[in-house]
């Protein structure tokens, strides 16, 4: 038996009988500029997301984690701010967000923003001021910037590569060279530097004292870097240990910072909770979820599995165990703004996805390079596999994390053109990886209509055909579609909801997954293709494919009544 403790009697919400709200919340995360548009100018924003919010309500979730949303060039899809504690005009105004901020929390849904402290964007007045000011200069600190090599300084400080492709340093009109650990709209912020810690302090008070919940960190391992001459070269670099003491990456003392965030968030009743976007070695995680840290921190495990019955039991145990160490919950996710949608990623040919480890964003790039639009994908098995996968993971300890668009059972967008690609990864990486936009595109709400229903305008990524048979309306008052099948599994979730604990039950079957929770609730996964036979007599309370009495079909969950 896994177990589990649910009690962090250090944060509990100002009831001291129950677990705080984020344990074992539903987060549904949106990506603004493509989940509704309020004025039609084909860009999705706040009062959009406002008109969707009875949706939200009726979907079950617990908490909306909105991605960036403040003023950005977006050269990376709004991961590149240039005012921390603003909205972006194209997408409202603070008042906008404020009514956004209220309306949810009257539905009891709670509010979780985007916080990226790694890098602003170019047009940060901070980074305006660094060029203007010229080397030497206080504002140039705030930054990464450092003199080039070879005899006239043309040359980059390092070998060193953006992870988004190219050099990861950019020359600047003095000479100079600053560091972009991303696109080169994206400096490095130097985080050794006391002004940049106290910024940020003041924008996580900025957006609690406006009512929000929480917040999610964008690469929270990558902050403080050690930069201390003559810097290693890439291949040096590569070949250290990250164990804490790396220059570039999870190194401990980023925990210097947000213990400093901790403080802040503990000012707050109930306290501000954080989730960590940390890509770090899976025994390092429980650092970044620990209590005096960030207090919770992904885990991207299913992210990168198969649709495959021993891969998901390690991963469950694994990340259970390791949230145990930590005292946090863990944190389930199949699809968020960075990778390919599960539902495609779980209908490809098998050959396609053998790479096991590999990013899955990889698996989706080789199939949409690999000879033209969609040939190998098989929708029905991806959105069954999806369906199943949802279930599975909706019934697990921990809180679980949905990106927009899988309760619609969408596949990713393959087909679109390259001239209206917008994603960094594809322009710095040219015909090797097509990027994100695919998982990005507005969200089809209507069948019919401008843009399926996401605004009155049209939508800045191309809306494929095939979207419209996926709209909310279509599946709305559909017994049979997977947006009832997450409404229901929602629903009942908070009703069978119970201690963070999980005991799996032997199947006598590789391919067949049965785990129960502490009041009797089962969740059994069929990950083969033969019927599984099930105990005669147990109530079937949900289903995410049709089953037959006492039988559960390939690729499908069910979960049973406490017995
Ligand atoms: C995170 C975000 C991703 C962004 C990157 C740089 O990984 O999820 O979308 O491109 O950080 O901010």
């Amino acid at each position: 038996m896994t177990t589990v403790t649910g009690t962090d009697s250090a944060r509990h919400d100002s009831d001291e009988l129950l677990p705080p709200w984020w344990r074992q919340a539903t987060v549904y995360q949106i990506y603004p500029r493509s989940f509704a548009d309020g004025d039609g100018d084909g860009i999705g924003d706040i009062p959009g997301a406002l008109s969707r919010v009875p949706y939200l309500a009726e979907l079950g979730i617990d908490a909306v984690w909105l991605s960036p949303f403040y003023p950005s060039e977006l050269a990376d899809g709004g991961y590149d701010v240039a005012d921390y504690r603003d909205v972006d005009p194209r997408l409202g105004t603070l008042d906008d967000f404020d009514a956004l901020v209220a309306a949810l929390h009257e539905r009891g849904i709670r509010v979780v923003v985007d916080i990226v402290p790694n890098h602003t964007s170019d047009q940060h007045a901070w980074f305006q001021e660094a060029l203007a000011a010229g080397r030497g200069s206080a504002a140039r600190e705030r930054y990464i910037f450092r003199d080039g090599t070879g005899p006239d300084g043309s040359e980059p400080p390092t070998d060193w590569d953006s992870i988004f492709g190219g050099s990861a340093w950019e020359r600047v009109a003095d000479g100079q060279w600053y560091l972009h650990n991303f696109a080169v709209e994206q400096p490095d912020l130097n985080w050794s530097n006391p002004e940049v810690r106290a910024d940020f302090v003041r924008t996580l008070r900025f957006w609690s004292d406006r009512g929000v919940d929480g917040f999610r960190i964008d690469v929270a391992h990558m902050l403080t870097k050690d930069m201390t001459e003559p810097l290693l070269s890439k291949a040096e670099l590569e070949a250290l240990p990250k164990d804490g003491n790396h220059p570039m990456i999870d190194r401990d003392d980023v925990h210097e910072v947000y213990a400093e965030w901790r403080q802040v968030f503990d000012e707050y009743d109930p306290p501000r909770t954080a989730v960590a976007e940390a890509w770090v070695d899976r025994s390092r995680i429980p650092l970044y979820a620990r209590a005096e840290s960030l207090g919770q921190a992904f885990n991207f495990d299913l992210l990168q599995a198969d649709f495959d019955a021993r891969q998901f039991h390690t991963i469950v145990d694994d990340n259970l165990a390791l949230a145990a160490s930590s005292g946090s919950s863990t944190t389930w996710v199949l699809s968020n703004h960075d990778v390919v949608r599960h539902a495609t990623r779980y209908g490809l040919p098998d050959a396609e996805r053998t790479e096991t480890g590999a990013p899955t964003r990889k698996h989706g790039n080789e199939w949409l390079l690999s000879g033209g639009r969609e040939p190998q994908l098989d929708r029905e098995k991806g959105l069954r596999r999806a369906r199943a996968a949802a279930l599975f993971l909706l019934g697990l300890p921990g809180s679980a994390y949905l990106y927009q668009g899988e309760e619609l059972g969408l596949h990713e967008v393959a087909d679109i053109p390259d001239a209206q690609r917008q994603d960094p990864t594809f322009f710095r990486s040219p015909g090797e990886d097509v990027g994100r936009d695919g998982c990005r595109v507005p969200l089809p709400w209507t069948a019919d209509g401008a843009s399926l229903g996401f605004g009155t305008g049209g939508a800045h990524l191309p809306q494929p055909e095939w979207f419209a048979a996926s709209a909310a309306d279509v599946q709305d008052d559909d017994p049979d579609s997977t947006l009832t099948m997450y409404r229901r599994a929602l629903a009942l979730r908070h009703e069978l909801q119970t201690d963070e604990q999980l005991e799996w039950v032997d199947t006598g079957e590789a391919d067949v997954l049965r785990f129960r929770r502490p009041n009797g609730w089962e969740v059994v996964t069929n990950f083969g293709t033969q019927p599984h036979a099930l105990t005669p007599g147990r109530e079937v309370l949900l289903a995410s494919g049709p089953v037959d009495t006492d039988l559960v079909p390939g690729e499908t969950t069910v979960w049973l009544a406490p017995a």
